[in-house]
């Protein structure tokens, strides 16, 4: 894919680079020490290293030679299991290069194949065990089968924490020669919940104005409101000037063209934080989802959220009289 894209850019090419997952370095480590690895399935949600993983184990195993040595495939782009077969079966006919006593066969998306695809995969795993080591990618582990799933170690990815992922964006706007606030990391973090790969998107599209990075920057670049000035209007409208909030809100639709649906989720997460009794909570969520569901059957988005805003003041109100 193109370097144009800073998250290409900067894919880390030794476990040295992989910010966080400090275990899964370990293990990973240990099978490049000693030479020998089982099959690997790696698993978790969205941007979370691990494709990055398979390739940098292929890097640390092979050396200059990790090209030659791995076979990358998609189980959703090429057509079918024959295709996998076919292709699996050329690339282990030859012995490794270098000193490297196995080839590694890279499976991205293994989770969309049929479970009749993957008992023939499974099979293909086991007929080339003595000279490949598969490492199977996917984002939900129950789309693997029962036998695959016993036949690799699995490891599981998670959304990375926000100190790893403000230390890479911090070390790609450095390099890149972009400012940017605590604030608008935060910001990043809040949107982008630990799936790097839009982080640094994120940062990267923020960057395009040219100037330093601030929360502003960011909100308007992915579409959203400023933490920051949702916070303030949710202030106004629970306690004190409901009209100048409504106000707000039409700014953020009208003149901010954010989608209402995108303001109800951004709502739905700064409302759960407010400081308020803890058994508020489920009510608020209630109140909000209902206008969400509203807003998707087809009602006046803006009317809704005035309404939502409307009925929570309420609910503050008379518990703060009671
Ligand atoms: N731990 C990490 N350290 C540094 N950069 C990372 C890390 N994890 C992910 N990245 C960055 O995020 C990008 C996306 O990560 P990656 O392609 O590994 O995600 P993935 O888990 O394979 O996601 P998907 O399930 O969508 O395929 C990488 O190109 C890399 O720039
Ligand atoms: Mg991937």
């Amino acid at each position: 894919m193109s370097e144009l894209f800073w998250f290409e850019k900067y894919r880390p090419r030794s476990f040295d680079e992989v910010v966080d997952l400090e275990e899964v370095k370990a293990r990973l480590r240990e099978f490049v020490r000693s030479g020998n690895m089982p099959h690997l399935l790696f698993y978790g949600p969205p941007g979370t290293g691990k494709t990055t993983m398979a390739l940098v184990l292929a890097r640390e195993l092979y050396g200059e030679y990790w090209r030659e040595n791995t076979l990358e495939l998609n189980a959703s782009d090429e057509r079918g299991i024959n295709v996998i077969r076919e292709r699996v079966k050329e690339f282990a006919r030859t012995a490794p290069v270098g000193k490297a006593p196995f080839k590694l066969v890279i499976l991205d998306e293994a989770d969309n194949m049929t479970s009749d695809a993957q008992q023939a995969l499974r099979r293909i795993m086991e007929m080339y065990a003595q000279n490949t080591r598969f490492i199977l990618l996917a984002n939900y582990i129950s789309g693997i089968i029962e036998p695959i799933q016993s036949r690799t170690v699995m490891i599981r990815f998670s959304p990375l924490p926000k100190e790893a992922v403000f230390a890479r964006l911090r070390y790609i706007a450095d390099n890149e020669g972009v400012k940017i606030t605590d604030d608008a990391l935060e910001a990043i973090y809040e949107f982008t919940q630990g799936d790097m790969r839009r982080a640094i998107n994120a940062l990267q599209i923020a960057a395009t104005t040219g100037k330093e990075i601030t929360e502003e920057t960011v909100a308007k670049a992915l579409g959203m409101v400023s933490p920051r000035l949702l916070r303030e209007t949710l202030n106004d409208a629970f306690r004190g000037n409901f009209g100048k909030a409504a106000t707000q809100i039409y700014g953020f639709v009208v003149d901010g063209g954010i989608g209402e649906l995108e303001i109800v989720k951004q709502l739905h997460r700064e409302a759960l934080k407010l400081d308020v009794p803890e058994y508020l909570k489920p009510e608020i969520a209630y109140i909000i989802a209902e206008a969400h569901y509203a807003i998707l059957r087809g009602a006046h988005g803006l009317t809704q959220i005035y309404g939502a805003l409307a009925k929570i003041r309420k609910l503050l109100k008379y518990t703060a009289s009671t």
